[in-house]
């Protein structure tokens, strides 16, 4: 079974969507998760994560210097084995060091065409600009800012979302089953490898703290 390791800084909606699916869903008999990380000890997810009966890991990220603290993430990380390093709503850019440590095998999941939006806000940005759709991507990690290349994409009917929270609970639906099934694809070998995205080298410089 492919060992996953959930990162994740605030509510936690994807990594208990992921924890189903290996429950009882489509990754079952595929994936284990290994530990739910978050880099703010307080984070409600980290909570229902204990809930759900998973192994939690926490380390504060507040007043560290990015290179020296993804360093002590990745040891942290690497202490459990992870195959996947699974981003579930994780609100730090990481740094090179993390992502050569797990190299192609960080996925991120992201509530827009990473084509079109990078970032945070992403729905609010669908919202404001009154799209009749959106697409929720999943995406290998790379060191640009949701640059990397795309695993899987699936549209979001806005039509008729007329608050944000419909635009959100919409949004939020089809990220809770397309992030389990493409990395149930990803582990099946169904996928087919990716190519570089034309835009990550020059992104790779424009990258700026989230938090
Ligand atoms: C999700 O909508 C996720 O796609 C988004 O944060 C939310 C986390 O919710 N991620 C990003 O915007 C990354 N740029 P959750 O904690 O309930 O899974």
């Amino acid at each position: 079974k492919a060992r996953l390791a959930i990162l994740l800084s605030g509510r936690g909606s994807n990594m208990v969507a992921l924890v189903k699916a290996v429950h009882g869903g489509v990754l079952r008999e595929l994936a284990e998760v290994a530990v739910v990380f978050s880099n703010k000890p307080d984070a409600p997810g980290l909570e229902t994560a204990a809930a759900l009966g998973c192994v939690t890991a926490s380390l504060t990220s507040q007043g560290r210097k990015r290179q020296e603290f993804d360093a002590e993430v990745v040891d942290i990380l690497t202490s459990y084995q992870p195959d996947y390093i699974v981003l579930a709503g994780y609100m730090r850019i990481l740094s090179p060091t993390f992502i050569r440590a797990f190299a192609g095998r960080i996925l991120n999941i992201h509530p827009a065409d990473t084509h079109q939006h990078q970032g945070l806000h992403a729905y609010e940005w669908a919202f404001e600009k009154q799209l009749e759709e959106t697409k929720i991507t999943v995406h290998l990690v790379d060191e640009g800012l949701d640059t990397g290349p795309v695993l899987a994409q699936h549209p979001v009917d806005l039509q008729g979302a007329d608050t944000l929270a419909e635009v959100e609970r919409r949004g939020l639906a089809v990220e809770h089953f397309l992030y389990a099934d493409t990395l149930a694809r990803l582990i099946r070998g169904e996928l087919p490898s990716p190519t570089p995205e034309p835009a990550a080298a020059s992104a790779a410089v424009s990258q700026s703290s989230s938090e």
